[in-house]
């Protein structure tokens, strides 16, 4: 009988450290916050938690601008508390996975201050150096992520380094073996620690062309503020470039050897790029290149657009993978605000029923919107340069407790500010009310975790009116199907034989035995077979 590996019945969690719970009264979250909100995540009924990162760093892009790979920020703890951490985790029975960010550290990192600080420093080549062109501008016309040119001057050597990111974020150049060897050490160091894997930061980025030549830009595309030549250009010599596959390959060897290691990919690519990052059966790279699609601003969200999705989804992932489906991150609009909230529980249903690894993003639980941030409230690097509403803030609000001051996250003003409505709208107030998002999460998570057929079945569409996305998911004998109404029209539908309701997005439902069921807007079911 085949068995769900537990990143395939469990969920992901990610945890956003700075936002989650904050012990010591700065204001912003830390390790042993997370700690002390470890029973919540188990009666959650989370697989595995992915920490967004917590290492040592000045914090320009917070936290991904790393100053020491193999250390914890004050601000967040120390490396005692980590290992608390994992032991906490580990005795309720849930993998921890943390971020690893190879594309580029801090410009406060020892190996940047050694490699800016001369031009025959042994660390010069750690980074990407070049000279000015003949006039003084830059090397060539790559833009940053956050705005402007990727290449800033440094008046010590007169030469330009260069970063996909934030000038505080200089790119390490992994062409030079020590880089390579230094960072695969780092793995070392975490896997040692007892973590289960990694999630690995824009890992696509980490190869370039070692020229570097310039990229032309992308025909019609829109510049997101005027200062943006990143978001317009094509990056023919930045991602995804030749040779990326064997490192990637290199990483896999590195995590099996340590066993049951999960290796996660944040790939955004087109998705016949994207889906090379699984690997080969021979040749195997991550377990699961992270699936942004349905977090991309233009996806329709409807019932048909949806079902076209996921069978493209189900066609792409080659036999040897799995897939996954991520709704939220510390990146994007949060869903509901993104979406609609009309959409949050059948949204949570269709996360929680797919074939394919669910990754729950805090907060994303109770049905969070946006946190409201005006200008001035912006911390975000890329809402400060491209303009508010590129801010990603607005997802990096305080995790809502209870209803004390500062929703019980802190005990001070918090580095944002929380939810005005968070008096209500709180884990403490949704934990007492069986018909809460965060008690429709808990269902379908227990369901997914004891039933083989949710996470390894086979997965098929089956003919429903319009505006209603069926599928069934099956495994030796067991089915359920799955019913979601992504229109505000009521709507009749018969169901299978000897069926039961096991799971309704709202209560009610469960355990109902009929021969049809008349779906409210918005309404969906998990039905069960009964043999
Ligand atoms: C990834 C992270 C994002 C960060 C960027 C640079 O996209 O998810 O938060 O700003 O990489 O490290």
């Amino acid at each position: 009988m085949t068995q769900p590996k537990w990143w395939q019945s469990g969920a992901i969690y990610q945890i956003y450290p700075r936002s989650f719970k904050d012990s010591n009264s700065d204001g912003i979250g830390d390790i042993p916050g997370i700690i002390s909100r470890m029973d919540y995540l188990k009666n959650l009924g989370i697989g595995a938690i992915w920490l967004s990162p917590f290492f040592k760093s000045p914090m320009a892009d917070f936290g991904y601008d790393v100053a020491d790979y193999c250390d914890v920020d004050p601000m967040f703890g120390t490396l005692a508390d980590f290992d608390k951490l994992v032991n906490a985790a580990h005795e309720r029975g849930i993998k921890l996975l943390i971020d690893f960010v190879p594309n580029h550290s801090s410009n406060q990192h020892a190996w940047f201050l050694e490699s800016r600080s001369s031009k025959d420093n042994p660390k010069r080549d750690w980074y990407i150096w070049r000279d000015p062109k003949p006039d003084g501008s830059p090397p060539n016309n790559w833009g940053g992520s956050f705005g402007g040119s990727a290449w800033t001057f440094d008046e010590t050597t007169g030469q330009y380094y260069f970063h996909q990111f934030l000038p505080e974020q200089p790119d390490l150049n992994w062409r030079n073996p020590d880089v390579k060897q230094n960072m695969m050490d780092v793995l070392r160091f975490w896997l040692e620690r007892g973590v289960d894997g990694f999630r690995m930061d824009v890992v696509y980025m980490i190869w370039k062309h070692p020229d570097m030549p310039d990229q032309p830009l992308q025909e019609g595309a829109v510049a997101r503020a005027p200062s943006d030549i990143h978001g317009i250009q094509q990056h023919l010599y930045d991602w995804d470039y030749e040779g990326v596959h064997d490192i990637m390959r290199e990483f896999r060897v590195l995590a099996d050897d340590y066993g049951d290691t999960l290796l996660v990919g944040e790939i955004w690519l087109g998705l016949d790029r994207w889906a090379t990052y699984f690997g080969t059966p021979d040749a195997p790279e991550f377990h699961l290149p992270f699936n942004f699609r349905l977090m991309l601003p233009d996806v329709i969200w409807n019932a048909e657009a949806l079902r076209a999705e996921i069978e493209l989804m189900e066609r792409t992932v080659p036999a040897h993978g799995y897939p996954n489906y991520v709704f939220n991150s510390h990146d994007q609009k949060r869903l509901p605000s993104r979406v609609g909230e009309q959409y949050t529980r059948i949204a949570a249903m269709l996360l929680l029923t797919l074939r394919g690894t669910p990754t729950v993003y805090n907060g994303e639980e109770l049905g969070l919107p946006n946190g409201d941030i005006e200008a001035h409230q912006m911390k975000d690097p890329q809402g400060i340069n491209l303009g508010v509403e590129h801010t990603r803030d607005v997802a990096r609000t305080p995790f809502l407790w209870d209803d004390r001051v500062y929703a019980g996250f802190s005990n001070v003003e918090p580095w944002l500010p929380v939810h005005a409505n968070y008096k209500t709208l709180n884990a403490v107030y949704q934990a007492k009310d069986a018909d809460s998002v965060l008690a429709l999460y808990q269902r379908l998570l227990a369901l997914r975790k004891v039933e083989a057929a949710l996470s390894i079945g086979t997965y098929t569409s089956i003919e429903t009116p319009q505006g209603i996305f069926g599928y069934t998911r099956t495994h030796e004998a067991t089915t359920f199907t799955i019913l979601l109404n992504f229109t505000s029209a009521e709507q009749t539908l018969t169901l299978p034989a000897h069926s039961k309701v096991v799971v309704g997005t709202s209560q009610g439902r469960e355990g109902q035995v009929a021969e049809t069921v008349t779906l409210r807007g918005f309404e969906g079911i998990v039905v069960r077979e009964e043999k």
